[in-house]
């Protein structure tokens, strides 16, 4: 098997269940795996091929610690099980196997403590890189993801070289940006994908599929207001001398979010999967009901905290993260009609494994 563990760099969600955990803070995420669940019933209704499988297996690709895997799993599931049901005798429902992948650093144990008790499935968990080979050869029928796409291998190596043009001096993302910091993030998505696509076209069954909730951001300008403003955050806090302007320059958030113009030529030029869905989820569907800027700014907040704290433990030390995070909360308040109008769209994808 080819060894997956080198090929990307980890930055798992913050684990346990405390205060600032992903498990408490990934409302917004679940709201997409909500707002997704019919149009993924309808794809394993029109797209599943079903067959006599004894085992069926699915697996989902940076799961995380939970629960949104969980409700994403029970979604496919129920949609599965009903299609076998109204297709032929219930004698030959499969039995299920489930794999949960992530990085090798994200918290199983708390995602293994909290799996539901009355699951009908078996569950095992994969670590690793899902831009490696995670799987035996043709051994998934279905493949899920759900917003872990959008993070990269890696940061671009040439945004960090000072004799590059496309060194990101003074930012922390493409988001609002000169062309070529732009393009080297654009490429290291292409080449991501490339892996993901290769390594899920040995895996996955004849005809199986991959169904994916993505990150997008429209273009030809794009920008990723959220990163922007903690851009400015990170500023202001070296103006004050609490941290050095050189670790800002040299901090990038390794995500890119991508159109569905460049994720068609994507899956185009891999060629192993034909392209069956591919839609624009309406903002309205993907958003929490009408809150006020305040609760808005600390979803905010919260949200991304669980998310790359340990990406900005790691480069810039645990003391700032508080003074960090509610600064961002006040700049995020302050600039809500912005933040509320640019942010990113979420794109539906079901993916068929090619006959060839
Ligand atoms: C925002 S969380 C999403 C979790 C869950 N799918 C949900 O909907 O709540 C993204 C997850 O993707 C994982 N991830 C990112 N890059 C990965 C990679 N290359 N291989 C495996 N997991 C990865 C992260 O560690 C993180 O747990």
């Amino acid at each position: 098997m080819e060894d997956s563990s080198n090929v990307s760099e980890e930055y798992p969600m913050k684990g346990g269940d405390g205060p600032n955990s992903y498990a408490k803070n990934s409302i917004q995420q679940k709201v997409v795996v909500d707002a997704t669940k019919e149009l993924l019933r309808k794809a394993m209704k029109e797209k599943l091929d079903l067959e006599p499988f004894n085992t069926f297996h699915i697996a989902d690709l940076g799961c995380s610690v939970g629960p949104n895997t969980f409700f994403s799993v029970e979604n496919i599931l129920e949609a599965v099980i009903f299609e076998y049901q109204s297709r032929g005798p219930s004698s030959e429902i499969p039995e299920f196997q489930v794999f949960f992948n992530d990085h090798t650093l994200n918290d199983f144990n708390t995602l293994f403590k909290s799996l539901p008790q009355n699951r009908n499935y078996h569950a095992v968990g994969v670590p690793g890189s899902f831009y490696g080979r995670l799987f035996p050869k043709a051994s998934v029928n279905v493949f899920h993801s759900s917003f872990a796409l959008h993070w990269l291998s890696r940061v671009p190596k040439n945004v960090m070289d000072k004799s590059s043009r496309a060194w990101n001096k003074g930012r922390i993302h493409y988001s609002n940006n000169q062309d070529e910091v732009f393009k080297a993030y654009q490429a290291q998505y292409a080449e991501d994908m490339e892996c993901f696509l290769r390594a899920r076209a040995l895996e996955t069954v004849h005809r199986g599929l991959i169904v994916l909730n993505l990150l997008g951001l429209p273009r030809p300008f794009v920008e990723m207001v959220a990163f922007d403003i903690l851009g400015s955050c990170f500023l202001e806090m070296a103006g004050k001398g609490v941290i050095s302007e050189e670790t800002v320059d040299s901090f990038n958030i390794p995500s890119y979010f991508v159109s569905p113009q460049e994720l068609e030529v994507i899956v185009e030029r891999n060629g192993c999967f034909s392209i069956e869905r591919l839609e624009t989820l309406p903002q309205h569907v993907v958003k929490h009901g009408a809150r006020s800027a305040s609760a808005i700014a600390k979803a905010a907040a919260s949200t991304l905290r669980a998310a790359i704290e340990g990406l900005i433990k790691q480069h810039f030390g645990e003391e700032i993260l508080d003074d960090l995070f509610s600064l961002y909360q006040q700049k995020i308040e302050e600039q809500i009609s912005i933040y509320e109008s640019k942010t990113p769209f979420v794109l539906f994808v079901v993916l068929k494994r090619k006959t060839n």
